[in-house]
């Protein structure tokens, strides 16, 4: 069975018109396939992006920045990725990096280059990246550290960002001082004096802030030799690729639902939309070209950093679920926190995102658990609320109603196809699938590529 979806099924009825002719609404062209975490984060949404590139034509990203760690797992080698799309692994598929990006060049092209060393070849070949992307400096991340400073004094609580600059450099992008990709690739004199005057409004705001203003774009200046060649427009370039001939187009979503600045347990979020929206946003493509909306979730919940976590297990189950899914953050090397699958969130995320099917991961994680636990609503003052509650002091309060199953203890990191799969195990994602309302289309029971079961 084929592991990867069909490009007709992602083409419209009618041939796209020519471009300058008159379009109808049902020319609307090639469908992108989205993939998108619905918990907190590091769902497993590299190692699912990665099976459906295998023969995707374009795979892009189109929010967040190198604050996403996502692991690919491919004949034994493993690979991280945080600001290349992980499709980038395909050399017959081009990848992109969309508008709604921040990017930190020394950081773009230190990843690739230690990817390199492991043995991805031609990657600055087969990139592309937006010319209206926005960039993150080196000040940005030393903000980003002050910030968590002067949170930590102010409220004794810091969000613990991955000090990658993503809030300062989307608060530049919001406040309309921030310096995209076509600055830098214009006229370098002009990029040099809007540099520096944001240099000094920071440096307002952070009297505490040094830069080398002047070694800063020296370096930047090589950067962007560097970079010239991958930049295009690329709204057009999304354009051609819907309007052209039939072609797989992927987006790797990155952190998660529950991390989105909208939607996310806000304050304690990333600052970017991480849901659906940021798709068509963050690469510039109407919504009529969004096709399957593929919801990752773990089996159980992790989440880094600060913020509340309903079914959070601070206990023995909580250490297991660390230490046999080896629970520490790609990008910061932090432990991840554990819990028990919270499917209150998981439907909230399916809410705002419209899945079209789900990738259940890390089952194998749940092979040596006597009984499973799963949190199916929420409750305030003893009753149940239909919603996700925005305030934190609430969602601080909630008491979770939980389902409880028999553990399977077997293990499941052989199984291939949903036969394989002991039938305790079968009945807990059936659960699940129910509770959501969406079809689980993929289960995971290993790291690697071929650890995936899929169901339809
Ligand atoms: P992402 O940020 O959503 O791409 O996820 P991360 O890569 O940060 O974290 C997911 C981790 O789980 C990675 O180490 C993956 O290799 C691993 N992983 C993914 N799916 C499975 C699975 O089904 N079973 C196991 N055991 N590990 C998995
Ligand atoms: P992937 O794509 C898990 C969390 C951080 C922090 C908060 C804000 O690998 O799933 P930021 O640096 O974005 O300002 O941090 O968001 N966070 C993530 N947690 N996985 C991620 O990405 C994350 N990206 C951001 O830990 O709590
Ligand atoms: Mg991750």
């Amino acid at each position: 069975m084929s592991l990867t979806w069909s490009a007709k099924d992602h083409k419209s009825m009618t041939q796209p018109a020519a471009t300058g002719q008159k379009r109808s609404r049902n020319d609307i062209g090639n469908k992108v396939a989205v993939v998108l975490g619905a918990q907190w984060g590091d769902e497993g949404k590299g190692k699912v992006v990665d099976l459906l590139a295998t023969d995707a034509d374009v795979v892009c990203r189109c929010q967040g920045g190198n604050n996403a760690g996502h692991t690919v797992v491919v004949d034994g080698k493993e690979y991280d990725f945080h600001l290349l799309p992980s499709g980038i692994i395909n050399s017959k598929s081009i990848s992109l990096i969309g508008n709604g990006v921040v990017i930190h060049l020394p950081g773009l092209f230190e990843e690739g280059d230690k990817n390199e060393k492991k043995g991805l070849k031609g990657w600055e070949k087969r990139l592309i990246v937006s010319d209206r992307a926005h960039l993150v400096f080196d000040f940005h991340q030393v903000v980003d550290g002050l910030q968590e400073t002067e949170r930590q004094a102010q409220e004794g609580k810091n969000i613990g960002t991955t000090k990658k600059g993503i809030g300062p450099a989307y608060s530049s992008k919001a406040a309309r001082t921030g310096l995209r990709v076509c600055d830098l690739l214009g006229d370098f004199k002009d990029f040099s004096m809007r540099f520096k005057n944001l240099v000094r409004q920071y440096q307002a705001m952070y009297p505490a802030l040094t830069v080398d203003v002047e070694d800063q774009l020296k370096k930047l200046k090589e950067y962007s030799e560097r970079l010239r060649p991958m930049v295009r427009d690329g709204v057009y370039y999304m354009y051609e690729a819907l309007h052209g001939s039939p072609k797989k187009i992927l987006v790797e979503g990155a952190n998660a639902a529950l991390l989105d600045i909208d939607f996310g347990t806000y304050p304690f979020v990333t600052s970017s939309n991480c849901t659906v929206g940021g798709a068509c946003t963050g690469l510039g493509i109407p919504p009529l070209n969004i096709g399957d909306v593929f919801g990752v979730s773990k089996a159980y919940t992790t989440r880094v950093g600060i913020g509340a976590f309903p079914t959070e297990q601070l206990n023995a189950i909580g250490e297991l679920l660390q230490t046999r899914g080896h629970e520490v953050g790609v990008t910061t090397g932090r432990k991840r926190r554990c819990g028990w699958l919270d499917l209150v969130i998981v439907r909230y995320a399916h809410m705002i995102n419209g899945f079209t099917s789900i990738a259940l991961t890390k089952l194998d994680i749940l092979d040596v658990v006597d009984e499973i636990k799963v949190g199916v609503a929420y409750k305030v003052n003893g009753k149940r609320i239909p919603h996700f509650p925005a305030n934190m002091d609430v969602l601080h309060k909630v008491e979770v109603e939980y389902e409880t199953f028999p553990g399977w203890k077997t293990d499941t990191s052989a199984a291939r196809k949903w036969n394989d799969l002991p039938a305790k195990a079968q009945n807990y994602i059936h659960f699940i699938e129910n509770h959501i309302g969406v079809p689980i289309k993929w289960v995971g029971v290993g790291k690697s590529r071929e650890c995936m079961i899929q169901m339809f």
